[in-house]
Parts: structure tokens; C-alpha cells; sequence
């Protein structure tokens, strides 16, 4: 952990824009005051971008803008000016041929409006699966300040008593119905058990996973990836995250600081762990291509991850959902847990300005059938291991 913050106050780079009296300033100044906005907002203070890739066609993100409202608080408080603009939102649910084909067009939308717009910094809103890696390769490609703050999953899926996954039980429904176990009728009813709540899949599926990663790197306050949707604390999340970005922009404090090998490799051991979805090796690798100089490979994933025991006991691979793993303490005990084994950069720096060892080191594990002690792990070797051949 090198970081040392720039100095404040200083001439920041939306002053390129709304700074000075020449023709060009006057031209952006005036524009943007017909949203209503007091002269004083546009005087050299923060301004922070909020990238959403809210969406009513992306469900698991619908509910982003009313986050969206909660950053702008925190960003006012702390003495910035939010200005909230949309990306393209690549919906795993129902884009086709599928949302994987997006991520990059994705990616390059959130790079060009961050680039090319006056702002100094940026919260990333993301959710559904390819959200998460597309909003942090654009951001990294531009290296502004930029946090993450996640939609968080839905509540628990519950359908006659028993715990329903997003997916996960809507191929195991299918095979009952073609068993002749379950009715059609009843497959349907199962349908809104699933998704009961505004959020993304409530299993360890790739989106949670890609909200582990984006923590684990260090890219999110502490605690932001279990939290559910619906929760109090996710808005409080989201407000929080607010102020801080304001601080990061005085700081100077950017993913190229925040996303070191070191972060990726903290990342991948994570990612075995909590079992995480093998999309991960896709989205990482494409995220570490657009840092300043992290030379991940696939050999990284084999190397790091191949040891590690797998001890979040959540579907697709395990018993409980999203919801169960909050409730335990979240990814903040996973990450101490790896701390604790010698498989930790304790000292990787973080969007809060201090190590990863000091946000995780004072937690508890709430429930250790939902996060398991290594002797019961789920799997003793839960990492990737690279295969080659034809
Ligand atoms: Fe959007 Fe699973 S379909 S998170």
C-alpha cells in the first residue's frame, strides 16, 4: 500500500469545462443550468458522475435509480455535485442472442461517456451479471476515481416451503416437470416465488459473484456485495458510497491505485472461496487488459485459486442463497478467512484509502453452516484449474 492522496484544493478537470469565463465555458455552464442548478455547483468543487445501467428491460437493475437518489445524497453531503447519466444495460434474463456478446459494447459506452463527459470522478451502478465487469473495464480504461456499488440480489426465492435459487431451480422445476413430478400448472406458480423482490439472482450465480470480485478487489466499500436489494442497509450502501467517492476525487485516488495484481490475485483466491461462478476468469482477465500494467493469464487462476477450500455453502453449488449469507456476515468473513490461512495481500489498498486487512479483520462469522470452517468446506480444492488440450 503506496498511496499517498494529491494535495487539496486543486484545480480539477471539470473546470475544463465549467471553469473561467471564455465563450466555451459560458456555453457549458449555461447548458447545464437549465436542469435548475445554483451557479455555485459548477464553482470547482467535485463532480461526480453516477454511471446506471438502470433499466426497466434489465430487471435485476430496475430498482438502480432509486439508489441512484441515495448516492446523490451522499455526494451533496460530502460537498460534490452528482450528475447521473445512462449506459447500456445488457440483461442476462432476456438479452439475446445472449448478454455475454454486450459486455464489451457495454464497456465501451461507459469508457466513451466517462472520457468524454465533465466529470471527476464516478460511481459505478451496476447488478445484472456483465454490469459489473463491463462498468469497471470502461472505468479502468479511463482511470478516474470510480467506487462500485452494487444493486444487491433479491430476497430468498420460496416456493412450498423450500428455498428457490434464480436458475438453479428453474432447471431443476424443468427436469420435475418432464419427470412427471410436478405439473405444469405448478411450474408456473413456481415463477414468482423465484423473483420475489427487485435484484439480481439470489444464488452465487455470476452477478454475485462479479459483486464479490468488484469487493474483493477493492473496488467497493466493504460488506456491498451480500446486501439485499431491498434492504435498509443497501441504500445506506449506496449513500455511503456517495461521500466517499468525493474524497476519493480529492485524493486522487483511482483504479489504477485500487486494481493491482495484487488486487487480482486476493480476487481469484476469493472467487474459490466462495465458489464463485466461472465466468469470472472472462470478466477478470478482461478487467486486468484494461489496467495500467496487471499481466493476469489463466495461469494466474491455476496457480491461486487451485488450493483454496470453497466454504460459502450457496447454491448452485451448496444449500442457502444470497439472503442466508448476508445474514453470516457476508464477504467481509471470507476475505478475513483468507487472511487468516496466509492467502491474503492484507496490506492491497482499497476505495476507503486503507488495506483490505483493516476493513475485514474485526468481523464474525454469524453462522457457520452458511460459512463454513475449513475442515467442513464444501470442497477442499474450489479453484479453477486450466485445462489444455483439444
Ligand atoms: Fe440478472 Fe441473474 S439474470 S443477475
Amino acid at each position: 500500500m503506496t498511496f499517498k492522496p494529491a494535495k487539496w484544493p486543486r484545480k480539477l478537470r471539470s473546470q475544463e469545462w465549467f471553469g473561467g469565463s471564455s465563450k466555451d465555458a459560458i456555453y457549458h455552464r449555461s447548458w447545464m443550468k437549465n436542469q435548475g442548478l445554483p451557479a455555485d455547483l459548477l464553482d470547482g468543487r467535485p463532480v461526480v458522475g453516477i454511471c446506471n445501467t438502470w433499466s426497466e428491460l434489465t430487471p435485476c437493475n430496475a430498482h438502480l435509480r432509486d439508489l441512484a437518489e441515495k448516492v446523490k445524497f451522499g455526494i451533496y453531503e460530502a460537498g460534490g455535485f452528482p450528475v447521473e447519466f445512462p449506459v447500456f444495460s445488457p440483461a442476462e434474463s432476456s438479452l439475446r442472442p445472449t448478454a455475454m456478446m454486450y459486455r464489451n459494447l457495454c464497456a465501451m459506452d461507459v469508457e466513451e461517456a466517462i472520457r468524454g463527459m465533465s466529470m471527476d470522478g464516478v460511481v459505478l451502478l451496476a447488478g445484472c451479471d456483465k454490469t459489473t465487469p463491463a462498468l469497471l473495464m470502461g472505468a479502468a480504461s479511463v482511470d478516474l476515481p470510480a467506487i462500485v456499488v452494487s444493486g444487491g440480489p433479491m430476497l430468498n426465492g420460496m416456493f412450498r416451503g423450500e428455498r428457490v435459487g434464480s436458475g438453479t431451480h428453474l432447471w431443476k422445476f424443468s427436469e420435475a416437470v418432464r419427470a412427471g413430478e410436478m405439473t405444469a400448472e405448478e411450474f408456473v406458480e413456481a415463477e414468482a416465488s423465484m423473483s420475489r423482490s427487485p435484484g439480481s439472482c439470489n444464488t452465487m450465480g455470476t452477478a454475485s459473484t462479479m459483486a464479490s470480485m468488484a469487493e474483493a478487489l477493492g473496488m467497493a466499500l466493504s460488506g456491498n456485495a451480500a446486501i439485499p436489494a431491498v434492504d435498509s442497509r443497501r441504500r445506506v450502501m449506496a449513500h455511503l458510497t456517495g461521500r466517499r467517492i468525493v474524497q476519493m476525487v480529492k485524493d486522487d485516488l483511482k483504479p489504477s491505485d485500487v486494481m493491482t495484481k495484487q488486487a487480482f490475485e486476493n480476487a481469484i483466491r476469493t472467487n474459490a472461496a466462495i465458489g464463485g461462478s466461472t465466468n469470472a476468469v472472462i470478466h477478470l482477465l478482461a478487467m486486468a487488459g484494461r489496467t495500467k500494467g496487471v499481466d493476469l493469464t489463466l495461469d494466474d487462476w491455476d496457480r491461486l485459486g487451485r488450493d483454496v477450500p470453497t466454504i460459502v455453502n450457496l447454491m448452485p453449488s451448496g444449500k442457502y442463497l444470497m439472503e442466508e449469507f448476508f445474514y453470516a456476515g457476508g464477504l467481509p468473513v471470507v476475505i478475513k478467512r483468507l487472511g487468516e490461512a496466509g492467502l491474503l495481500h492484507k496490506d492491497a489498498l482499497t476505495v476507503s484509502g486503507g488495506s483490505m486487512w483493516d476493513e475485514v479483520k474485526h468481523v464474525k462469522n454469524w453462522n457457520e453452516d452458511v460459512i463454513l470452517p475449513v475442515e467442513k468446506a464444501l470442497t477442499q480444492s474450489g479453484g479453477i484449474a486450466v485445462l489444455r488440450g483439444n
